[in-house]
Order: C-alpha cells, then sequence, then structure tokens
C-alpha cells in the first residue's frame, strides 16, 4: 500500500489537521492556502530563498562524523550541524522562507510567539533584514528563562510581549499571538513550528525540508549512499523532525526517531510527552495528539527543556505515529542533561537542550555496526548556559 505520509488537498494527515480556527481567521487562512504554493514554487521565491539560506544563514550547514560518538554507540554518527546556522538554530531556515512569503503577500507587519527564544530571534533576524514591523509573544516565564534571546529580539528591534496566562510558556504565547492576529488581520502571522492550522505545518516542514535534502547529498559525497539507515530528531511542535525526515519519509528502510520530552518521567505528570501520552484534541487550529488530566483539560508541559515543553505536537507527527512510520521515543530531563555534558565533553561542541533530548535517544536505540545514522542537532547551547551550570551544581 502506497501511504501519503504528507498532507492531503484537504489539510489532513490521516485523521490529523485540518482548519479549526475562529471566524475571524477564516480570510487570513485561506489567503495563506490559496498563495503558498504558488509562491513557493516560484522561480523569484525559490532564487531568493536559496540564495539567503547560503550567503546569510552559511547552508549548507555541515554533516559532522562524530569519531566518538560512533565509537561509544558502535554505529557510524553523523551530526547534522545546523547548530551552526546563523542565529544558532534550524529556526532561521523557516523565518527566512515565512518573511519572503509575507514579502510577496505584501504584508508590513510579522506577528510570532516563541517558547525558547530561538524562533523569536530567528524572526526578528528577518524582520530586521526585511525591514518589518515585528512583534513576538513570549510567556513571561520563558521570558526569564531565556534572557540572552530576549535581549536580542529587542536589538533588533522586536516588539517582546509576555504571555501572562496559564503556565506563560509557549502554549500561552501561541494563543496570545492568535488572538493578537484576531486583532490585526493584515499583518502575517509567521508560525515558528509545524503546527497550527493548515497550511501551517506543510509550509514550515516544506521549509525545513533543506535540512534533508541536504543530507542526501551530503551522505552522497561521504558515504555513496543517499539514505541513511536511522535519521533522528528531538520534536517540540515538530520542525526540526519534520524537515530532517521529509526526504525519506517515502524510502521505508531508512528508520526515523523522533524524540520527545518526558521531563521529570513518563509516570508523573511533568513531561510533553503527547506521542506517547496523548490524546487527540484540537488545540491550536489543528486536530492533533495532546497531553491531558483526566478531566480531557490540557495538561501543563513540563520539560527543562523550553522549546520541547508544549503539550501538542504537529498533525503530521500525530499521524507518522499512529502509522508507525516514525518510532517516538521520550527522554527525561536527567538524560538530556547528560548527553548534552557527554557531547560537550567529546566533541567540544555545547548543544541546545532541546537537541540534547535527540542526542539522548542514541542510547535507546539498538544499531547494527555498520548503521549509517543521523541525527539532527537542531540548535546550539548558548541561550542555555545558565540552565547547565545550575543543573550542574545541583548533580
Ligand atoms: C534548538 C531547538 N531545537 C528544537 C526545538 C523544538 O522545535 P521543533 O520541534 O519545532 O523543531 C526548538 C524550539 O524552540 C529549538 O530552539
Amino acid at each position: 500500500m502506497n501511504i501519503n505520509f504528507n498532507v492531503d488537498s484537504n489539510g489532513y494527515y490521516g485523521k490529523f489537521g485540518g482548519v479549526f480556527v475562529p471566524k475571524e481567521l477564516e480570510a487570513n487562512i485561506k489567503e495563506l492556502r490559496d498563495n503558498y504554493r504558488r509562491i513557493l514554487d516560484s522561480d523569484e521565491f525559490q532564487n531568493e530563498y536559496i540564495n539567503l539560506l547560503k550567503t546569510y544563514v552559511g547552508r549548507p550547514s555541515s554533516l559532522y562524523f562524530s569519531e566518538k560518538l560512533s565509537q561509544q554507540y558502535a554505529a557510524k554518527i553523523y551530526l547534522k550541524r545546523e547548530d551552526l546556522n546563523h542565529t544558532g538554530a534550524h529556526k532561521i531556515n523557516n523565518t527566512i522562507g515565512q518573511i519572503i512569503l509575507a514579502k510577496h503577500m505584501n504584508k508590513k507587519h510579522i506577528i510570532a510567539e516563541t517558547g525558547a527564544g530561538q524562533h523569536g530571534v530567528a524572526t526578528a533576524t528577518v524582520c530586521a533584514l526585511f525591514d518589518m514591523e515585528c512583534t513576538i509573544y513570549m510567556g513571561a516565564e520563558d521570558i526569564k528563562r531565556q534572557s540572552p534571546n530576549v535581549s536580542k529580539m529587542k536589538m533588533l528591534g522586536a516588539n517582546v510581549v509576555a504571555a501572562t496566562t496559564g503556565t506563560q510558556t509557549l502554549s500561552d504565547a501561541v494563543n496570545e499571538a492568535l488572538n493578537a492576529w484576531v486583532c490585526n488581520p493584515s499583518a502575517y502571522y509567521l508560525l515558528g513550528s509545524a503546527v497550527g492550522p493548515h497550511p501551517y505545518p506543510d509550509l514550515v516542514s516544506r521549509l525545513q525540508s533543506v535540512i534533508s535534502k541536504e543530507i542526501k547529498a551530503q551522505l552522497t559525497e561521504y558515504e555513496s549512499v543517499e539514505y541513511p539507515d536511522y535519521v533522528i530528531a528531538c520534536v517540540g511542535g515538530g520542525s526540526n523532525a519534520a524537515g530532517a525526515f521529509y526526504e525519506f519519509l517515502d524510502h521505508l528502510p531508512t528508520k526515523l526517531v523522533g524524540v520527545e520530552a518526558a521531563g521529570l518521567g513518563l509516570d508523573t505528570t511533568k513531561h510533553a510527552a503527547s506521542l506517547t501520552k496523548g490524546k487527540e484534541a484540537i488545540l491550536h487550529g489543528s486536530k492533533t495528539l495532546v497531553i491531558q488530566d483526566e478531566n480531557d483539560a490540557v495538561m501543563e508541559a513540563y520539560s527543562i527543556s523550553p522549546g520541547l515543553d508544549y503539550p501538542g505536537i504537529g498533525p503530521q507527527h500525530a499521524y507518522l505515529h499512529d502509522t508507525k512510520r516514525v518510532k517516538y521515543i521520550a527522554v527525561t530531563d536527567d538524560e538530556a542533561m547528560n548527553a548534552a555534558i557527554n557531547l560537550t565533553k567529546k566533541e567540544g561542541i555545547i548543544p541546545a537542550i532541546e537537541s540534547s533530548h535527540a542526542l539522548a535517544g542514541l542510547a535507546k536505540i539498538d544499531f547494527k555496526e555498520n548503521d549509517i545514522v543521523v541525527l539532527n542537532l537542531s540548535g546550539r547551547g548558548d541561550k542555555d548556559i545558565e540552565a547547565y551550570i545550575e543543573y550542574l551544581k545541583l548533580n
């Protein structure tokens, strides 16, 4: 059977996805849905996007063979170095693409949400570059946890608005950004992950698919094969994983592994494991898997990593989980922090705590000796230095 792992013409991945937005946003979503493919596929868009990825972001990002991790895990481990991108993570691939799209749609004001601040910085950066007004919603708790990124956004000229409802984290920032869009429909909402109403999950995945396109070309050069045995990525909303998996979805021999945050443990209520523990619900505009309490209320997500503590997941991942095309595992705060320390000591690379979850996933997979494994190192750990120091003091 030939399964379509990508979005169908109605905006669904199997039973997940769709468009569940207030009436006031329907026209905006329709405008985006009617235009995004035409603009993305145009030569004009592609030329500008590819040129900026090369000259501004610094792509292709390197595919680094880690001899020490390869010895440790008895397989050939490559790291896809998204941490080397301008602004320090994969998020810039998406913001460069969406700002060009916004320009083509004659938009002048950008609204965005951010959790770890990486998407906020990447958005503020492209707004500076394209001379657009920029308003970023960020949970008040995340503002405290990621203060260097908040300072960067302000220096780049963004207006950072604190979301003070709920847990004051990413989920609340999304709610407030969507509300702001309702009040200001002429703005462009630049979503930072593969979540939200159709067409955002598809749009973001397409823009992040540059990651897997490069992996294919680089593996051809280094290993004379296009397809690795494994691709591993962390999942928050799911954008870096969607981009790293994109080109391999239809090649079933390539095993795909997504790693979500088990926080303090899956047997506690302090985690963000929406795929492992979630139930179907509508969150932030689409039908997906969401962690919920016994009364079916959305549970507070928790992870030491601010980019992963989101109670939902992009609808494509919910479908890839359902169809078992991707195996999703969960690692705890402690496992992720130890994996970060291990990489730092062994390779001299300080990873983002989000990416450290993918690194911790390595210990949970039974590799064969010659397996070619690509791990998407989604970001660098500069923003997390305080959290690492605090953790090392306590442990
Ligand atoms: C470095 C890094 N990796 C991963 C993520 C998780 O997001 P996503 O699942 O959309 O890739 C974030 C989110 O902020 C991030 O900053």
